[in-house]
């Protein structure tokens, strides 16, 4: 059985990895995910400034999915460039999340980003749906192409985009032409739906505390549409473009959908959160049990071989 895979020319050893977003911002957590069976290592979204991020309660589970509005809690990039080489030693990837508050911060952390030679490849987040008063990037997409444009004549490492989910196949064709144009190396979705909400019936009350209770929504229910976003991008983007699926897993079977849609890889992010670092290797060892049960050996038997009627 061969599960190694690769994304924007970087080899893993199998398909499963973190999302930026939880438990994965100090060094004891990253050193975790390091320790873990999971593929590569993905830290937190870090910004030019440290953040403490929005007031708690500001992350709560409903079933096997969350509500969250962090609000980019992070020490800042200078903090990442000294912590991430100490990470070196798991002999997995490094991706670095990063997002500036202003398209300056952004050009400033991905110079400081390009020096740190234990980086392997540059996630950047346009998606974060938790900053009060601040729009999503990836929702502008006129913002998002001179991002891309500006981000791309100083990056010198693999690089790429998160991306929110989009609901409309005008706006899955505009960001992929956007993201033609442009230099990335792989997309990762998708974030988290922005602007949920949820609601604990007994206390009568929002679960979370930022932004009136609104927040970016995890876990089973978004898979649908972290599905049809992975295939739109495989489908719209240029063939050496990565997909790397993101929304819903906690399965292998749904390791195995995303591929089959076309990922290329996977994040996990609540899964992750409420079950620990154990979900990596689980995962990657269940993906190996379908795999196994529909008599494929490799990756490539399956990916992006979905039928339609
Ligand atoms: C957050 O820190 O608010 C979550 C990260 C994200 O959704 O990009």
């Amino acid at each position: 059985m061969d599960i190694t895979t690769s994304i924007a020319g970087i080899k893993l050893k199998h398909p499963v990895f973190n999302a930026a977003g939880p438990i994965c911002t100090t060094k004891e957590e990253l050193d975790a995910i390091g320790a873990s069976a999971a593929s590569a290592i993905v830290c937190k979204t870090m910004t030019k400034e440290p953040r403490k991020g929005n007031p708690e309660p500001r992350y709560a589970d409903f079933g096997r999915n969350s509500i969250n509005s962090m609000g980019l809690p992070n020490p800042g990039y200078k903090a990442y460039m000294a912590l991430l080489p100490q990470l070196a030693r798991h002999e997995k990837p490094i991706i670095a999340s990063f997002i500036g508050m202003t398209l300056e911060d952004s050009l400033e952390i991905v110079a400081g980003l390009n020096e740190v030679k234990e980086i392997a490849a540059i996630e950047m987040n346009l998606s974060c749906p938790n900053l009060p008063g601040k729009p999503q990037v990836a929702y502008d997409f006129q913002r998002s192409g001179e991002v891309l444009a500006e981000v791309g004549k100083i990056i010198r490492k693999p690089w790429g985009v998160k991306l929110p989910p989009y609901f409309d196949e005008v706006h899955f064709k505009l960001i992929a032409d956007i993201l033609n144009g442009s230099t990335i190396q792989f997309v990762s979705v998708i974030n988290s739906p922005g602007n949920g909400l949820v609601i604990d019936r007994d206390k009568e009350q929002v679960a979370i505390r930022p932004k009136q209770g609104f927040g970016g929504i995890g876990g089973p229910a978004i898979k649908p549409f972290g599905l049809a976003n992975a295939r739109k991008m495989r489908q719209l983007l240029k063939p050496k473009t990565s997909v790397v699926g993101v929304g819903g897993i906690t399965t292998g079977g749904d390791v195995f959908d995303y591929i089959l849609a076309g990922a290329d890889a996977v994040q996990v992010g609540t899964a992750f959160m409420q079950e620990g670092p154990g979900v990596f290797g689980r995962l990657a060892a269940e993906l190996e049990e379908v795999m196994t049960a529909k008599g494929y050996s490799r990756i490539a038997d399956f990916r992006n071989k979905l039928k339609e009627w």
